[in-house]
């Protein structure tokens, strides 16, 4: 079943960090968020996306978990959480968190536990360990790979990681294990976890939250050499979605990346284009600023030189509705592990181009906070909670505070500025809420009348039909349906 509400929304992601400061400690925390939702409803947005805001030592800025059912004290209570579904509730705004389950935090519990043992649990291991270095596989260092870890405490050998050494990977083990330390998928372990992420779902959905953006979705399972291998973290999902038809129909499931095609019924309701896949960086690439290691930097379509092309990101929809026309796909304005919209060569003239493409050509667009004044991506930014991956690869700059208005610390906190998260945008114009309130030609007036106009226009909107021509005029008979001409 896919949450017929997820079709035509639009979501608005919200860092928790660097939102609102209500307490003056320099860090964002939902009583901040709740001060400000009058501001996330004036967007016309249909949802929130929290990056993790659970107990967490913030190795990864959060994404390394110690207690799934616990808020971080810092961002406040789960009664907190509760209030602000509800008060978000009353203006139409719904609430999804971040499920992180590849892996968690070393001080999590379940990975004390094993740690302090002397060998296997009886009731199966929750982690991946072995008392021999093995001499095949994830043996190579690489940030945000699977690698092994010598144990740091009683417990010989060593441990899986998922990303960083401080977030070791949870066991749903593996399609064929040929290794001593390779569970079956339908081993003890790997079932305690996927139990453990059954009860984590049903205890904030029945708290009122609408779903979950899930982090590293497909990396459950990691047999991603073998033929089958993706379908068994594909089928991890389709078991918890039977079972939130049951209990949560409405919830809803967006995966970190598109979903694998294995020929199974989908898991998730929806594809996401992310930042870190050519199909965005071809819509929207930022010419360096915070460019991920991995990709080649490619011509951005959406910029004033206007060299690229739409083909990578016009295949990537028609890949991802081969099957199922009315599939959705989430495009992102930005995330919290890249740049901005704003950012390079491309300035506030050019945001417009690119907005209006991104509110109207029929994906669940998903807007990244403070993109709505175009906010700028700050190179050379401070190294905080693990946001640089490695030295040509910086996220702080894109995590930098909100800017408000022109208050002390552009209206984010009322700290000291030594305190603050991350340093504010330090540039006298810097673009605040305050300052394009209301004016005509602002990026904020801009991405608010788009979205007034994509609300009354179902033809702009996720579910209507898409056609793409190269044609240079229209034909006849078009009008009725959105068509884009390239
Ligand atoms: C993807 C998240 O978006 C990123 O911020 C995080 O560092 C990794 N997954 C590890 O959880």
């Amino acid at each position: 079943m896919t949450a017929e509400w997820l079709r035509d929304a639009v979501l608005y992601e919200i860092y928790p960090q660097s939102f609102a400061d209500s307490d003056g400690d320099g860090i964002g925390d939902l009583r901040g968020v709740i001060d400000r939702l009058d501001h996330v409803a004036s967007l016309g947005v249909d949802a929130i996306w929290f990056n993790p805001c659970f107990a967490s030592p913030f190795v990864d800025a959060g994404y390394d978990v110690s207690d799934y059912l616990q808020i971080a004290p810092r961002y406040g209570t789960n009664d907190d959480l509760v209030e602000l579904v509800e008060k978000a509730g009353e203006r139409g705004i719904r609430v999804l968190l971040d499920l992180v389950v590849g892996h968690t935090s070393i001080e999590h519990p379940w990975f004390q536990a094993e740690l302090h043992a002397a060998g296997p649990s009886p009731e199966g291991d929750r982690y991946i360990w072995t008392e021999e270095l093995p001499d095949r596989r994830w043996v190579v260092d690489l940030p945000g790979t699977p690698s092994w870890v010598p144990s740091p405490g009683p417990r010989p050998g060593w441990y899986l990681r998922n990303f960083y050494d401080e977030q070791p990977a949870l066991n749903f083990g593996w399609l064929e294990p040929s290794e001593p330390w390779m569970d079956a998928t339908d081993g003890p372990g790997p079932r305690r976890n996927v139990a453990a992420l059954r009860e984590i779902l049903d205890f904030w959905l029945s708290r009122g939250v609408a779903g979950f953006r899930v982090d590293m979705a497909f990396s459950l399972v990691k047999d991603f050499e073998i033929e089958g291998g993706l379908a068994a973290s594909t089928a991890i999902w389709r078991e918890l979605r039977e079972w939130l038809d049951e209990a949560h129909p409405d919830a809803v499931l967006i995966p970190e990346g598109p979903e694998p095609r294995t020929g199974e019924r989908l898991a998730f309701d929806a594809d996401f284009e992310l930042v870190i896949f050519q199909a965005h960086s071809s819509l929207f690439d930022n010419r360096g600023a915070g460019q991920l290691p991995f990709h080649g930097h490619l011509e951005p379509f959406f910029d004033a030189e206007g060299r690229g092309s739409t083909r990578v990101f016009l295949d990537a929809i028609a890949r991802a509705r081969e099957t199922d026309r009315r599939r959705m796909v989430l495009l992102a304005s930005a995330d919290h592990d890249f740049s901005r919209m704003r950012c390079g060569s491309r300035g506030p003239e050019q945001l417009g181009a690119a907005y209006t493409f991104l509110f109207t050509f029929g994906t669940v667009p998903c807007l990244y906070y403070g993109d709505e004044i175009g906010m700028r991506y700050l190179p050379g930014m401070p190294d905080v909670e693990g946001a640089i991956c490695n030295p040509g690869y910086n996220r702080a700059g894109c995590r930098t505070p909100m800017q408000w208005d022109d208050g002390p610390n552009a209206g984010f906190s009322t700290a000291d500025p030594s305190r603050l998260y991350l340093p504010v945008d330090p540039s006298p114009d810097r673009p605040t809420v305050a300052a394009q309130d209301g004016v005509p030609d602002s990026t904020l007036t801009l991405v608010r009348e788009l979205l007034a106009l994509r609300r009354e226009t179902p033809s702009l909107q996720g579910t209507a039909s898409t056609r793409w021509s190269r044609r240079a005029t229209p034909s006849p008979g078009c009008a009725a349906r959105r068509t884009w001409w390239w």
